[in-house]
Parts: structure tokens; C-alpha cells; sequence
């Protein structure tokens, strides 16, 4: 055979050809929206480090996941933003939490057209701003958090949430849940361990949008970037503790972690596009410095192709309703 014979370039030649052999394709079953619900406003309000991304009302709430649902997304991710904060995070165990009201008003406006999955970490609740309580010395105290995290998955699977997403990167968090979780009857309640989180600056823009008043860093319970490894012995634990889904999470700069953990994951593997990647590709494209659909694309693709099953993303709903078009 002559070398020029030998043409990649004939796989290429026509946007059916193109699509034909596709080897990473999106579909809106495979992304999830994450959505933020605040206490006490009565109309959306816009945060301003994600253009585009708002705080519901639990009115507005209800025609956003109609919304969701219609477009076919396989489902919705929910954060709190409560009025009221303190040292433990008590709104986060309150059964009329914002949190755990948000997650009746979506399940029953989702009707089962969606899955309805919650954010289960204190970060949100706590008025120092860290994913769990505090010792003496100011240090988060991994297991007086994790008998938080117990009681918060019980008032999270009474409230109706299908999956219960642990954020908070206590040792030993997904035994602990899933112990309570079936103590208490709720052996259908699923778990999704945020197994391989690192300690991002790309999660910048959530602090505003959970008005968090976070001192310091999350380095002493959060990965370090600079470990790989790490990232498949962090998901190992947490299917041996139980979990039903694990998640890479950011996901832009971690693809050679999702990469592993796809490779060897005997459960699904997801992955969060989180608000720093989100925030960096709508303000460059603001700037006219960049293609924003094509670049948004490219983003999220890149996360499917890596080996994720399941992306969460701030544009979930945008490209369900584009993919549902083309
Ligand atoms: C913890 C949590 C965080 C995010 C999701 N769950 C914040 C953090 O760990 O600092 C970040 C998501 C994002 O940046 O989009 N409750």
C-alpha cells in the first residue's frame, strides 16, 4: 500500500461522515444540572461570577425543573443557600431547611421524569465556611463531621432526595452514610461519593453563589492537585464503603484521573464541571476571545471522551436543548 493510500483525512470529508464515526457522543440522559435554591428571595437572582447561572426562589424552582425535564436531562443536583448560618450547620439538619424544602418542591414537580440529587456537606450551612465542624484548634474534626453528615443524609432521604451527592472529603464519609442510610430503611436512597476531590481554585466562583465566608483553604481534607494515584485509592475506598456512583471532580484539569478511574471503576463514573471552568469560558467568550458554543462543547466532550458516564454541568440545560435541536 503507498503511504498516500493511507488517507485519515476520508473519515473527515462531510459533517455525516463526521458524525457517523463519532466516537464520544452527548446525549441530555448523560448531564446533570446543578442548581442553587437561596431562602428568603422571591424572584431569581443572577450570581455574578456565573453569568447565566441564578439562585431559584422555591417558587422559580418549579419551572426550572419542568424546564429540566422537559429537555430531558437525567437530573438535577441541589445546593442550599440558607439565610442563617452557624458553627454546625443546624440548617442543614432542619427538616424545613431550604435544602430539604427545595428537594420536596423538585421531587414532586420532576415526577419521577428526572433523578432529584442533593449536595450533602456543611460548607453551605456553617458560618466559618469549611465542609464540617471544627475542633479546638480551629481544624475540621473528621469525625464529629461525619455524625453531622449521618444526620443530614436522613433529613436529605426523608425530604425525598433519589441521591445523595458527598462533597465533603471526610475519611470514612460513604461507610457512615450508607450505615444510616440502611439502618433506617432507606435501602434505595443512592450514593454518589465526590470520591477523587481535589482542592481546586476553579470552585472560586461557588463561594459567591453559597455566600460562603470560607477563611483559609480546604487543603487538609481536599487532594492536592499534584496527586494522581490518590485519586484511585479514593475511589476504591469509597465503592468499598458502599458507594453507587463515584465522581472526579473538577474536571477540566483532572481528565488523566477521570482517565484512570474509568479504566478501573466497577461502578459509574461521573464527573463535575465545575464553576471556575464554567465562569473562565463564559468570560473569555464575553470578551469576544472565544467560540462559546463551540468552546463549550469541546469542554464537555473532553470530560465524556476522558471517561465519564455522566457530566455535571452549569450548561446542562443549554445543551440538552441544543442536542434535542440538532
Ligand atoms: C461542597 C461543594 C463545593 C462545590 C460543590 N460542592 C465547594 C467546595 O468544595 O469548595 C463546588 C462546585 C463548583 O465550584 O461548581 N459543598
Amino acid at each position: 500500500m503507498s503511504q498516500r493510500s493511507v488517507r485519515p483525512r476520508r473519515l473527515r470529508s462531510s459533517p455525516a461522515m463526521r458524525r457517523l464515526v463519532a466516537e464520544t457522543r452527548l446525549h441530555p440522559a448523560d448531564l446533570v444540572l446543578p442548581m442553587f435554591v437561596r431562602e428568603g428571595i422571591s424572584e431569581p437572582v443572577e450570581i455574578g461570577s456565573m453569568p447565566g447561572v441564578v439562585h431559584h426562589s422555591l417558587d422559580s424552582l418549579k419551572g426550572a425543573i419542568a424546564a429540566a425535564a422537559e429537555a430531558g436531562i437525567g437530573g438535577v443536583m441541589l445546593f442550599g443557600v440558607p439565610l442563617e448560618k452557624d458553627a454546625i450547620g443546624s440548617g442543614a439538619t432542619d427538616p424545613d431547611g431550604i435544602l430539604n424544602l427545595a428537594t420536596r418542591v423538585a421531587v414532586q414537580e420532576a415526577g419521577g421524569a428526572l433523578v432529584v440529587q442533593t449536595d450533602l456537606c456543611l460548607d453551605e450551612f456553617t458560618d466559618h465556611g469549611h465542609c464540617g465542624v471544627l475542633d479546638g484548634a480551629g481544624r475540621v474534626d473528621n469525625d464529629a463531621t461525619l455524625e453531622r453528615y449521618r444526620d443530614m443524609a436522613l433529613v436529605q432521604a426523608q425530604s425525598g432526595s433519589e441521591m445523595l451527592g458527598l462533597s465533603g472529603m471526610m475519611d470514612g464519609q460513604t461507610a457512615v452514610v450508607r450505615e444510616a442510610l440502611e439502618g433506617a430503611g432507606f435501602v434505595d436512597t443512592a450514593i454518589l461519593a465526590y470520591a477523587a476531590k481535589y482542592a481546586s481554585a476553579y470552585y472560586g466562583p461557588f463561594r459567591e453563589a453559597v455566600n460562603s465566608s470560607l477563611v483559609g483553604d480546604r487543603r487538609a481534607y481536599q487532594m492536592d492537585s499534584a496527586n494522581r494515584r490518590e485519586g484511585s485509592l479514593e475511589v476504591e475506598l469509597d465503592i468499598i464503603e458502599g458507594a453507587d456512583v463515584v465522581m472526579v471532580k473538577p474536571a477540566g484539569s483532572y481528565l488523566d484521573v477521570l482517565a484512570d478511574v474509568a479504566a478501573t471503576s466497577t461502578v459509574p463514573v461521573w464527573a463535575y464541571q465545575v464553576s471556575g471552568e464554567y465562569a473562565m469560558i463564559e468570560a473569555a467568550a464575553a470578551n469576544g476571545w472565544i467560540d462559546r458554543d463551540r468552546a463549550i462543547d469541546e469542554s464537555v466532550l473532553a470530560i465524556k471522551r476522558a471517561g465519564a458516564d455522566v457530566v455535571l454541568t452549569y450548561w446542562a440545560l443549554e445543551l440538552a436543548e441544543r442536542l434535542r435541536r440538532s
